[in-house]
């Protein structure tokens, strides 16, 4: 089989990584990758221009299509894709919402009973900034309804630092639409499903490390680290999640009329009033992906092929944990300036490539996240030590990581 996985970041070098493990497949294209993707053929092509992604599925004969980033998603690929006949394990342009826009999956949710946390929508800045400056219960959480650079959350600790906030985002765009949240503390996790229509098969639990820092203070960031599966998580919660949320959000969507089909997955928080859930997506989370992966024993992609042809896939983990530090640019998220050389040294665990390019045959960092070692290990103290060991090889004056991740 060929199989192209479209996407550039460490999420599709996990993914590159889990079907180079596969019997079924002989080659594989990145779309347009990284250059550490060294086990796949890059294709140099804009992955936004769907059509030009098409052509190139249809002349290479590629046999099965896997999509990273949710704005790829959004743009229809799969619907394009479907048009022609393509093989793609991904969502229409319409069940890729449950991403896409934070309002139409708050709504859904409401229609559904599911939990999630208390929001005001905004779309005009003057009612916004009204609204905030009456708050007296802070943090609260602001995101954009839009899909957004660094995921376009932000955690507002006073009236000032939210009033500044909206401000920002509307000056970045005068049209947008806002959320303001309640911030909820407690048990977080994300869980991971493939899903066809009203078929929806768990896969694995998995924490994403969002700060910039080990304290609660630090900016909010696509993730600076996760762990697979997550401590003090049971059995019967993620049992409850999957019963009582993503069931009922899967069937929903499909009696609507646009039954999802990819991978989904819920960011989910148990506070002391019960569970609530954060957020949906259309896709693998990076660096989720980057530790889910490295534990799924069976085939990656006679897993995904048997869910889309309707049978029940054999999926098998391995018991041990994963944990994934990644090395991110001296002031990621909200200043990446730096391009500098990367120190790839040899270590001992596996790395996926983010943020990285070649010039003259020496490895640079083009400035966000740049790469994150992943150890696996019978126990995440284990784990933690095999990570920690390699990312201290790895970092410059440049770089930096956080330090706690897969601590309990
Ligand atoms: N790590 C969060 C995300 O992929 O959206």
């Amino acid at each position: 089989m060929k199989v192209l996985i479209v996407g550039k970041g460490g999420r599709e070098h996990a993914m590159l990584k889990a079907c180079k493990k596969s019997n079924l497949v002989e080659k594989i294209y990145v779309l347009p990758g990284n250059c550490k993707m060294e086990d796949a053929t890059r294709v140099d092509i804009d992955m936004y221009d769907i059509e030009k992604v098409k052509n190139f599925a249809i002349k290479e004969n590629i046999d099965l299509t896997l999509v990273g980033p949710s704005d790829v998603l959004a743009l229809g690929i799969k619907d394009e894709f479907d048009k022609v006949g393509l093989n793609i394990f991904a969502p229409t342009k319409s069940a890729t919402r449950i991403e896409s826009s934070r309002y139409f999956t708050k709504q859904l949710m409401e229609k559904l009973k599911i939990p999630t946390t208390k929001y005001v929508v905004f779309t005009d800045r003057e009612q916004t900034l009204k609204f905030v400056s009456t708050l007296e219960k802070f943090p609260v959480t602001i995101k954009i309804d839009s899909l957004s650079k660094n995921l376009g959350i932000f955690i507002a600790r006073s009236n000032k630092m939210a009033n500044d906030i909206v401000n920002e985002i509307f000056d970045e765009n005068e049209n947008s639409k806002i959320l303001v949240e309640e911030f909820v503390m407690g048990k977080e996790f994300s869980i991971f499903t493939l899903v066809k229509n009203e078929k929806i098969y768990p896969l694995q639990i998995v924490k994403d490390y969002k700060r910039t820092s080990d304290s609660e203070d630090g900016e909010h960031t696509g993730g600076m680290g996760a762990c697979s599966p997550v401590a003090k998580v049971t059995d019967n919660e993620i049992e409850q999640v999957v019963e009582k949320i993503l069931k009922p959000m899967a069937k929903s969507m499909y009696e609507d009329g646009y039954g999802f089909e990819g991978f989904l997955y819920g960011e989910i928080v148990i506070t002391q009033d019960g569970i609530k859930v954060l957020s949906f997506n259309a896709r693998l989370g990076d660096p989720e992906a980057e530790v889910l992966l490295p534990r799924l024993k069976s085939d990656f992609v006679q897993n995904i092929l048997d869910v889309m042809n309707g049978k029940e896939p054999e999926i098998v983990w391995s018991d041990d944990v994963c944990v994934g530090i990644v090395l991110a640019s001296n002031g990621y998220p909200s200043k990446e300036k730096c391009q500098d050389k990367m120190k790839l040294v040899p270590v001992d665990n596996d790395i996926c490539f983010m943020g990285v390019e070649e010039k003259e045959g020496e490895i640079f960092a083009k400035g966000g996240r740049n790469l994150i070692v992943t150890a696996m290990a019978k126990d995440f103290e284990t784990a933690r030590e095999l990570a920690y060991k390699d990312i201290e090889k790895l970092k410059t004056d440049s770089f930096f990581y956080r330090e706690d991740i897969g601590k309990f």
